[in-house]
């Protein structure tokens, strides 16, 4: 882990869901290199989480494993009475973890769809809503942040961009930007920013299958003006500066990160 001379989250407590792998583990790296105290949270893969933990705690960060599936309220809840208890609060949560469960809509089963949906948006509504239940309990800590607290959703360029195939995740990820800004806008007074990320295609295991062979990766690429798949570190980085003080002016957004995948690049030469 890159040791940072910009502590700007440092005091802050940041609890980091599916952080076992891909965006979530670069994220829960990116935050502690910045200064905060992190939550490793997964569902399945504990040698996953304890890697993560890992990198963070060879560097001199403060990590704490804890399980939860996020789609079960009373594990949602045991999770963050864990790390209140053990960190004494929190300040930033980034609801971060996600599945695919792909299949042709004509075959797509109510099982299919519900697990998606269960997972990325009932999940996100759930670490949302006990996040602002605690920055609230908690109150103002100035000297630590502007904000009451931050709050990063994990959505998707798919949260705009149709993705036939895929009618269970796009859809999850449009119910995300509403559960976001609506969100916002009911927590800005509060003093809670509320954002998400938008990630295009990065290189973690969720999309592998896609660039698998050369031809493959070749197809992505066509996607994406800026020509590479994205580096989950880039996700960090922006995590890292969007739950800072940095960006106290920022609610309600959602920001692409994306190489330019959603400048629909196949109208560069058409339309
Ligand atoms: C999906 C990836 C996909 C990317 C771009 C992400 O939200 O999880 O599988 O490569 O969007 O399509």
């Amino acid at each position: 882990m890159p040791q940072n001379p910009h502590p700007r989250l440092a005091g802050q407590f940041a609890l980091v869901t599916g952080a076992s792998s891909g965006i979530g583990a670069a994220v829960a790296v990116a935050l502690a290199a910045y200064g905060a105290g992190v939550v490793v949270n997964y569902g399945h893969d504990l040698d996953g989480a304890n890697a993560t933990a890992k990198v963070i705690t060879d560097a001199g960060g403060t990590a704490l494993v804890i399980k939860a599936d996020v789609s079960q309220e009373d594990q949602v809840q045991a999770m963050f009475k864990q790390a209140i208890e053990k960190f004494g609060t929190l300040h930033i949560v980034v609801s971060n973890a996600g599945i695919q469960v792909d299949s042709p809509f004509l075959d797509m089963t109510l099982a299919q769809w519900q697990k998606v949906i269960d997972v990325n948006l009932t999940g996100q509504f759930l670490c949302v809503r006990e996040a602002a239940r605690e920055f609230v309990r908690r109150g103002p800590q100035p000297e630590v942040s502007k904000a009451l607290g931050k709050i990063i959703c994990m959505s998707s360029v798919h949260e705009v961009i149709p993705w036939a195939g895929h009618v269970n995740y796009a859809s999850s990820k449009g119910g995300i930007m509403q559960l976001m800004k609506s969100t916002a806008q009911e927590l800005a007074p509060r003093k809670i920013r509320v954002n998400s990320i938008a990630p295009g295609a990065i290189a973690t295991p969720i999309n592998l299958s896609a660039r698998d062979t050369p031809e493959e990766e070749k197809a992505l690429l066509e996607l994406i003006p800026y020509n590479r798949v994205g580096d989950p570190a880039d996700i960090g980085e922006l995590a890292a500066w969007l739950a800072s003080d940095e960006a106290d002016y920022i609610t309600g957004q959602t920001i692409f990160m994306d190489g330019g995948m959603t400048l629909y690049p196949g109208f560069a030469d058409g339309g």
